[in-house]
């Protein structure tokens, strides 16, 4: 196929995937079928990357005791993080649920080789952070393809980068980026559930478009 055209009924669906996009947190017990989470990692692959550099690393962790240590650090970040917080902050913040480590069927830790061989280092001179935000693409379009065949994902940052690369045994020169909750949710929404639990509202999308 030289050229692709999507049809208006493709566009249309492609808008209720932008919308119906979730950070999932609360997931069923039912593992994806392998095949379907290694077809997501490909999707994930197809992510534009400086250089073509494709520093991204996924680590499937399977392991119970690394999944529980991984929960138990969260909890100890999480504590750290409320700690920070005005005391009516922390009282709202503490009623939040911020993962779904424990439920989600797959753990997908996303690590990056912070300067990769690949590329030869062509878009990194003046920007070197464009490693990264090749990662981010390459999360986004695992996240898409997954809402998708109606799979959730939960993005948890509420983790010590460092710590989190001991117990995953890691090279120490990868950085992190997410640690991704992965599983069907138990409810699909149209709406982020931090407004729903009124932490914060979305704003007009013009309110944020500024023209010079
Ligand atoms: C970089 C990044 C880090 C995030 N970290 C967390 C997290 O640690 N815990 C959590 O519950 N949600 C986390 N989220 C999800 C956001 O809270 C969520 O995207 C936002 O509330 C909007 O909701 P929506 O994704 O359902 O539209 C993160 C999202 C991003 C993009």
């Amino acid at each position: 196929m030289s050229s692709v055209a999507f049809s208006a009924d493709f566009i249309g669906e492609l808008d209720q995937l932008l919308r119906w996009r979730r950070d999932v947190r609360h997931f069923r017990q039912e593992s994806v079928p392998e095949p379907v989470l290694e077809d997501l990692l490909h999707r994930a692959s197809m992510a534009p990357s400086v250089g073509l550099s494709q520093p991204w690393r996924f680590i499937r962790v399977d392991d119970v005791a690394r999944r529980q240590a991984i929960e138990r650090e969260f909890e100890r970040c999480n504590r750290a993080a409320r700690a920070e917080l005005s005391a009516r902050d922390a009282e709202e913040y503490a009623r939040l649920k911020l993962n779904g480590l424990k439920d989600a069927p797959h753990h997908i830790a996303v690590f990056f080789d912070p300067e990769p061989m690949q590329g030869r280092g062509l878009g990194r001179h003046t920007m070197p952070q464009t490693v990264a935000w090749s990662v981010v693409m390459a999360i986004y379009n695992f996240w898409l393809a997954a809402t998708a065949r109606g799979i959730g994902v939960g993005w948890v940052s509420i983790l010590d980068p460092a710590v989190t690369g001991r117990i995953l045994e890691l090279d120490p020169n990868w950085e992190m980026m997410a640690y991704l909750c992965v599983g069907y949710p138990k409810s699909p929404s149209e709406t982020p559930e931090l407004e729903e639990k009124n932490w914060a509202a979305r704003h007009p999308d013009r309110s944020r478009w500024i023209y010079r």
